[in-house]
């Protein structure tokens, strides 16, 4: 870690994530004092504002965005006087002098950057902040999806950043890491021993992780349609949660000793390509249907034009090596879902031998439920005799260990994920952000799955919007014998 920054310029100032999670996530950090007093936040964007505007746009925002119960409204003004802004056209080099100099002058120290902008700006905002003397040793910059939408791509936008900031000063934001539940996921597994003897081929049958939302294009039409939910969500979110479940333990809780074995775990993943696609991957786009009790239109009728982009992915992957010897990770994630929720399952293998079989009971293996969203909880599920004087035999029953994470830390608020992930960056901790040999190695398999789909054909099938994907999905698993946790 390097001393904390003086500056945080932010590229996309204006714009939704900016307005949505960024500033909220700031002001809770400055409204706890979190952050260093003097601290500037330099945004900047195209629009043509003055400081006095930029703060009334965050002020805005802000009452837009923060819950009333957590609105700190003494600590309102001395967050917004932190606020200056430069507008600026980030594909017009001439313009970063200036930027040069009012970022110089507001701060003393380190300056941590955070780059929220379309990916064609990536290029020329880095030469830009180069040219400007914004890039010295003293400088990090935190880089946002989409870097890239397959392997080349984002070896390029990697080579571009890399020829000015060093990867140690090159923070891949990938916002799942900053969520207390994926951080929970190392806590339970190394911070406990009762867990980590079965975590392995011969205690752990398969593992399925779920992202479902309910929500359909939420007017991101351009970036959806030429991603699609195996860019969208398999390649960073869905394969960060694999590799925290499925790597070895760290002698570390450092970037470094983190980010090894994460890598490891993503070079081990088994290819999926022309031969196995039709097999392992199931694509699905939604129709019109109802969520939550709502009519709501589907993907074509809400892009306004046909289009082959999957809505859903279903994905039965394997990690090839000792530890996950033959354990599928059934992974899944679509949009317009019937819930929105995201979790892990880990299915543990039955019992060698039932004593209780020959007087009527019945097992069921255990199974340990991590749910992120919406409601932070861990909980296994473990068999229990049913109470009663049973003169047949015995009753036994599935019951919960719960642990509700909300209810255990009862005192301390729910955090947006990128309070966790700015303040590293303002601190200079990357131990939560994606390192470039992970990001390679997840595009690598996305490519080839991408490859599989065009070479078979491949086309999304329909399912009606509050569905939980096309029937081929439960056919995929099922195949297995195993059903998906709903
Ligand atoms: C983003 C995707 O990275 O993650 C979105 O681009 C998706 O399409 C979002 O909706 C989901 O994040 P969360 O935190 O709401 O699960």
């Amino acid at each position: 870690m390097t001393g904390g920054a003086k500056g945080l310029l932010l590229f996309g100032a204006t714009g939704d994530l900016a307005q949505r999670m960024l500033l909220p996530s700031l002001f809770a950090l400055h409204a706890e004092g979190l952050i260093a007093p003097d601290l500037t936040i330099i945004g900047t964007a195209r629009s043509d504002l003055d400081d006095a505007a930029y703060r009334k746009l965050a002020a805005d925002a802000l009452e837009k965005y923060v819950p009333t119960d957590r609105m700190d409204r003494a600590a309102l003004d001395g967050f917004l006087e932190r606020l200056i802004y430069v507008s600026l056209d980030a594909s017009d080099p001439s313009g970063f002098a200036a930027l040069g100099e009012r970022v110089g002058a507001a701060r003393d120290g380190d300056l941590a950057i955070f780059l929220s902008t379309a990916p064609q700006l990536f290029k020329p905002t880095i030469a830009g902040l180069a040219s400007a003397g914004l890039a010295g040793n003293h400088v990090r910059i935190g880089l946002e999806k989409p870097l890239g939408t397959d392997l080349q791509s984002s070896c390029m936008i990697n080579d571009a950043v890399a020829a000015v900031f060093p990867e140690e000063r090159t923070f891949r934001i990938d916002h799942y890491l900053g969520k207390e539940t994926v951080q929970n996921l190392l806590a339970l597994r190394f911070a406990n021993l009762m867990f980590e003897p079965l975590w392995n081929a011969s205690g752990i049958e398969h593992v399925q992780i779920t992202v479902s939302e309910t929500v359909g294009l939420e007017g991101r039409t351009a970036y959806f349609d030429g991603a699609g939910s195996l860019r969208d969500m398999v390649q960073n979110h869905m394969l960060q949660l694999l590799a925290l479940v499925a790597m070895e333990p760290p002698a570390h809780f450092d970037a470094r000793a983190v980010r090894d074995e994460k890598v490891k775990v993503l070079r081990s993943l088994r290819k999926i390509d022309r031969e196995t696609a039709t097999a392992h991957t199931v694509i699905g786009q939604y129709t019109k249907g109802a969520v939550g009790g709502a009519p709501v239109p589907g993907y074509v009728d809400e892009l306004g034009k046909p289009s082959d982009t999957e809505t859903f992915v279903a994905i039965k992957a394997h990690v090839d090596n000792w530890r996950w010897k033959g354990v599928p990770f059934y992974l899944r994630t679509g949009k317009r879902m019937p819930t929105r929720q995201s979790e892990i399952i880990i299915q543990f293998r039955p019992v060698p031998h039932s004593m209780f079989a020959e007087r009527g009971g019945r097992l069921q293996a255990n199974k340990l439920v991590i749910r992120l969203q919406p409601e932070e909880e861990i909980r296994l599920l473990v068999m229990a005799k049913e109470p009663g004087l049973d003169r047949e035999g015995i009753r036994l029953r599935e019951v919960p260990l719960d642990l509700s994470l909300t209810t255990a830390f009862a005192g301390h608020r729910r955090r947006i994920a990128y309070e966790r992930l700015l303040l590293d960056l303002i601190e200079g901790d990357p131990t939560l952000f994606v390192r470039r040999d992970e990001v390679e190695a997840q595009w690598e398999w996305i490519d080839a799955i991408r490859d599989g789909w065009t070479a078979n054909g491949m086309t999304p099938k329909s399912y009606p919007a509050g569905t939980w994907g096309p029937s081929a999905a439960i056919a995929l698993t099922e195949r297995d014998g195993v059903s998906w946790h709903d």
